[in-house]
């Protein structure tokens, strides 16, 4: 297993100095811009009366992990982790929270296989009861809810049924006879006291193809459609069995828990705001479709969850790569500009430029080569890499340092469409070639030793590459670039 990088070294490296006194690739996060991205969520979530839970795959960071969830001393604290070393890693703060008295949960959100049971087990040891939920997508993973159990000393895991709602990456689909043969036999796992349906999950990766202001907006009503059928096939299955053995009853509203960056970031819409106006139906509208106009989204989607309220489901949102955001999401363009803009994105790696190459770009523009490869940013497109005129970069050098007082563009309402400046165009190992996209009047000079921040194109894989972060603070005005904070990351497995 991993060990613990250790915060304290890390800080008396690195707290005081400023960015250029650093060595070089690195990872920079802005304090300012993480709080920002993370209040909006929490409050978005707390407006529209919405259950949250923060993914912590990003960063995977202690830090982070507490303004996910707030400081509001009563609400519930549900995660979810990507790996298990990131369960291991966030018990002593779940800890911390459960002797404040929140109410705790941890969702490792990979379906069970036979080599996860005896980490969770130990997790679920130190949480005590209905602190770990598990997910499950398959009848045979069914089994390992009993071993689960067993070797938590008799702690029956929560449980998640992981729905597909169109990404067809995890997940049963809705209306399948796979999806009634995993309500069977979660019902009666659940019967046996092997494991409790705490309810349905969706994570709807293909919404980062969205690409028009407010669309995943669609894309987050149908996750919702897609888990109310599941769910409702369980409400009927578990009246079935109260009539066959009415010991077997359950009043517990099951959970709807949907999310990725684009659909869970729509919640922000002020349309959505309960105060602005109450549903007016009680039945859900049709669900528009996703390319129609947000106004028609949100009167939507409000029905919906109004709906859902009458029906003793408890809608939850996730996500997890909103606080730092990344071009990936600039391009999903899941909310309007003013509220998802360039000034948000939160993580930038950064650089030192080693060499200028004028002329050798394939129409003549300047290259430059940068010492921030595939290991330092990912090698994660945009979404689509076709339509010669949309961007296929691998990262954007951000106005910062030299180039802060220079015209670089940055990427607006019309990216991935419209994209210019110094793109990273080329990647390997620990190679990464800046061109200039634009004309070549527009052209602003770099020069060899020049250091650079570059916003990746997604977060979560550029965080793989890195330690830990170095954290600025943007609001500190003079000092932007002194480092206030490391926070190490819970890299591994
Ligand atoms: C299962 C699952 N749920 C939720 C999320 C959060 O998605 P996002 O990072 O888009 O917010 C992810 C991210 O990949 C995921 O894998």
């Amino acid at each position: 297993m991993a060990v613990p990088l250790s915060k304290d070294l890390l800080r008396a490296e690195f707290v005081g100095k400023t960015l250029h006194e650093v060595i070089t690739p690195a990872a920079v996060l802005d304090l300012a811009k993480v709080e920002v991205n993370c209040n909006l969520m929490l409050e978005a979530a707390q407006r529209l009366q919405l259950s949250w839970r923060a993914h912590i795959k990003t960063h995977k960071t202690e830090e982070l992990t507490r303004l996910q969830v707030g400081d509001a001393s009563s609400s519930p604290v549900n995660l979810i982790v990507s790996t298990i070393l990131e369960a291991e890693r966030v018990v002593p703060l779940l800890q911390e929270y459960r002797d404040k008295g929140r109410q705790i949960n941890v969702l490792y959100s990979f379906p069970l296989y036979p080599s996860s049971t005896p980490r969770l087990a130990a997790i679920s040891k130190q949480l005590g009861p209905r602190a770990v939920t598990v997910m499950v997508d398959h009848v045979d993973q069914v089994a390992y809810l009993d071993t689960l159990t067993t070797e938590s000393g008799g702690i029956a895991p929560l449980v998640f049924l992981k729905v597909n709602v169109g990404s067809d990456r995890a997940g049963v689909v809705p209306g399948t006879s796979t999806c009634t043969s995993l309500i069977t036999a979660l019902l009666a796992s659940e019967a046996a006291g092997a494991s409790e349906l705490l309810g349905v999950y969706s994570h709807a990766g293909h919404s980062y193809a969205t690409r028009e202001d407010w669309e995943a907006m669609g894309i987050l009503g149908a996750e919702f459609e897609g888990l109310k059928e599941v769910a409702e096939e369980v409400q009927r299955e578990q009246k079935k069995a109260h009539v066959q053995n009415p010991s077997h009853t359950t009043h517990r509203p099951l959970v709807l828990s949907v999310g990725a960056t684009p659909t869970a970031t729509t919640i922000q819409h002020p349309d959505l705001d309960p105060s602005s106006s109450a549903p007016s139906h009680s039945e859900p509208t049709p669900n528009p479709n996703p390319n129609t106009n947000a106004a028609a989204q949100t009167t939507h989607l409000k029905s919906l969850l109004h709906t859902l309220s009458t029906q003793n489901l408890t809608p939850e949102v996730h996500a997890g790569v909103y606080p730092t955001l990344d071009l990936q999401q600039l391009a999903a363009h899941a909310r309007s500009a003013p509220y998802l803009h360039s000034g948000l994105i939160a993580l930038s790696v950064l650089a030192d430029i080693a060499s200028v190459y004028p002329l050798r770009g394939p129409s003549g523009e300047t290259e430059a080569l940068v010492n921030a490869g595939s290991l330092a940013l990912g090698r994660e497109p945009c979404q689509e890499m076709v339509g010669g005129e949309q961007y296929r970069g691998w990262g954007i050098v951000m106005p910062w340092g030299e180039l802060a007082a220079e015209k670089v563009p940055v990427p607006g309402e019309g990216f991935p469409r419209e994209h210019g400046g110094w793109e990273v165009a080329k990647i390997s190992q620990e190679h990464g070639v800046l061109r200039w996209v634009g004309g070549a009047d527009d052209e602003v000079p770099v020069r060899v030793g020049q250091r650079v921040r570059i916003w990746p194109n997604h977060s979560c894989i550029t965080g793989a590459g890195h330690g830990w972060y170095l954290v600025v603070d943007s609001r500190n005005t003079g000092r932007e670039d002194e480092i206030v904070d490391v926070w190490p990351r819970w890299n591994g497995w």
